[in-house]
């Protein structure tokens, strides 16, 4: 009696395990064909863009409106792209400032500001609006160290305030150190978090405990491995550990080849990811399952991308124009869901 009731107990625990678990399908494998594909939608063209080709580091500040680095093919120069195009910012300092990066947030007293990552001088720039008018003009050298390798892009963990950038250089065979992520504190001190083949997307999850980076593998000029990697997040004192391969695009949809470049989170968690080359974005779940594909409208070589417009909503994609790569083309794809840093933005963090 005691062993037929064991049995029951064990058959009746493992059918329970068996119905708990929802069905995942398992992304490995899966055929792309079978992927959602969804289609953005052209917002500035080869015709009407105030970008040059080396558009990139979109960011979203708290109305909703977007910014891109090359405005008016300045590298020293970061512009609004929505709603009405305009200079945002031009270094008058450094002519030869290379900008490839911006994130907006506030500050502990609620004043907006402005990080903008500058390859050149190895340096994260801060501007801010003391007047709340939105006139940034505050400019200073926010965080700096000469060993890193960029910066590329950054992202914000927003309850601490803490900057994470990724940084690369290529070289025809990559080697451990041709990538590297650093943190900065709030109160601009940078550290370096490790090396890595070339990095270059980095995003925080939305409960800021998961940090992403990409990283691709190069040999003989090639790119031979992109994959995306998630590490448990401490944004208070600025630590990741628990290293693990979230997304292996060669597994996912044979697409090794094709670069990540910027990498944004939605409130949900999911992972936009740009496929430079491959005209197109991929959505990635949490767990790593590829959800849809989002074409784009007039890019290949999509660089980076951000929620913003009507909520925060509309994700924005930006990008040398395929009809004239000497421009810098933006498409939008209004999704039902907003951004991770459009979210942020809306609440006060400070006068704490
Ligand atoms: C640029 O042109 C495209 C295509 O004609 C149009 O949809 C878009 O609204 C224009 N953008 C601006 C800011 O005028
Ligand atoms: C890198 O590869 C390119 C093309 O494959 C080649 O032209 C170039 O010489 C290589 N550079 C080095 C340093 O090997």
């Amino acid at each position: 009696m005691q062993a037929v009731y064991s049995i029951f107990l064990l058959a009746f625990a493992a059918i329970s395990i068996a119905t708990a678990e929802p069905e995942v399908q398992d992304s490995v494998g899966l055929d792309p064909k079978e992927v959602p594909m969804l289609h953005a939608v052209p917002y500035l063209t080869a015709e009407n863009t105030t970008f040059g080709a080396l558009v990139e580091g979109a960011g979203v500040d708290h109305w909703g409106d977007l910014y891109a680095v090359h405005y008016k093919g300045s590298k020293a120069a970061v512009g609004r792209a929505f709603k009405t195009p305009a200079l945002f910012f031009r270094d008058r300092v450094d002519d030869a400032s290379w900008f490839n990066a911006i994130r907006f947030s506030t500050d502990r007293d609620g004043v907006h500001e402005a990080y903008i990552g500058d390859v050149t001088n190895h340096r994260v720039v801060r501007v801010r609006d003391p007047g709340g008018k939105g006139a940034f003009f505050h400019f200073e050298t926010f965080c700096h160290d000469p060993d890193m390798l960029q910066p590329n892009d950054l992202a914000i963990a927003y309850s601490t305030r803490r900057l994470f950038l990724s940084g690369m250089r290529f070289a025809n065979n990559s080697v451990i150190g041709d990538g590297d992520l650093w943190t900065c504190n709030e109160q601009g001190t940078a550290t370096r978090l490790g090396t890595f083949h070339r990095t270059n997307g980095v995003e925080v999850s939305p409960d800021e405990k998961t940090l992403y980076i990409s990283e691709a593998v190069d040999q003989n000029g090639k790119a031979v491995s992109n994959v995306i990697h998630a590490f448990d997040l401490d944004a208070q004192r600025g630590t990741i550990r628990n290293k693990r391969t979230l997304v292996d695009f060669g597994q996912l949809d044979g697409s090794a080849d094709h670069d990540i470049d910027g990498m944004r989170t939605d409130v949900n968690g999911n992972l936009y990811v740009t496929r430079w080359g491959a005209g197109r974005i991929a959505k990635i779940s949490p767990t790593g399952q590829l959800l849809a594909y989002i074409e784009l409208a007039t890019i290949s070589e999509a660089t980076n991308l951000e929620f913003a417009g009507t909520g925060g909503r509309e994700l924005f994609v930006v990008g040398a124009c395929v009809s004239d790569p000497t421009k810098g083309c933006i498409d939008r794809w209004a999704g039902p869901v907003q951004g991770h840093v459009f979210a942020s933005l809306q609440q006060t963090y400070g006068k704490e």
